[in-house]
């Protein structure tokens, strides 16, 4: 088995998006243009709605795939073709917009809390057009793996057997949600043509 190396270390980037929502951008600013295939990712929490509340209006995604975390606070979802939902605390989505979907986001606050992130995750040149599609992942239908010093939420991807609940995704990703007891040290067999980053973050509600 080989051993990689941590190649780069950055802090998010504090910008805005949508319609003013404060964001911390990890993937697809200037310190990190991608990671292919991964074009974005970006961290949103606040304490304060006047920093996301105007949300992400009516927008277009095309060609790639965009998953959201959510960890703390709401995140309602509508499309153009009529498709519409509210993504709970815990839960995940997974959408491939393929050939296009054009769609608001708007967030909103659970406890005084609204936390989570959106990933970017591009398609090869010949999947860019395919069909669009949801997966949306209730927090109950996600698989943890858990021992004294960690706990594993399985989104995507199979870790030690447990494989997550979103499937036939054409990257084949490892999508985990890993918490941590203090000191402890993570981890976990990836291939070797395969991008891979962490992104570490303290204090969950989930905890
Ligand atoms: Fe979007």
């Amino acid at each position: 088995m080989l051993s990689r190396t941590v190649t780069k270390k950055i802090k998010p980037t504090p910008t805005s998006d949508g319609a003013g929502v404060k964001l911390g951008r990890v993937i697809g600013g200037h310190q990190l243009s991608e990671l292919d295939p991964f074009l974005l990712l970006d961290e949103f929490k606040s304490d304060d709605p006047d920093a996301y509340i105007a949300g992400f209006p009516s927008h277009p995604h095309r060609g790639f795939e965009t998953v959201t975390i959510m960890l703390d606070g709401y995140m309602e979802h509508k499309d153009n073709k009529g498709n519409k939902g509210l993504l709970t605390p815990g839960s995940v989505q997974w959408m491939t917009a393929g050939r296009g979907i054009v769609h608001s986001e708007m967030p909103k606050m659970d406890k005084g809390l609204m936390r989570g992130f959106q990933l970017w995750v591009n398609l090869p040149a010949e999947k860019k057009m395919m069909e669009p599609r949801y997966q949306d992942i209730l927090p109950e239908d996600i698989p943890v793996v858990q021992d004294e010093s960690e706990k594993v939420r399985v989104l995507a991807g199979c870790y030690k057997d447990t494989e997550g609940p979103v499937k036939d995704i054409v990257t084949s990703p490892l999508l985990l949600d890993v918490t941590l007891a203090a000191d402890k040290q993570f981890s976990v067999e990836t291939p070797t043509n395969h991008a891979f980053f962490a992104y570490l973050f303290e204090g969950s509600a989930l905890l």
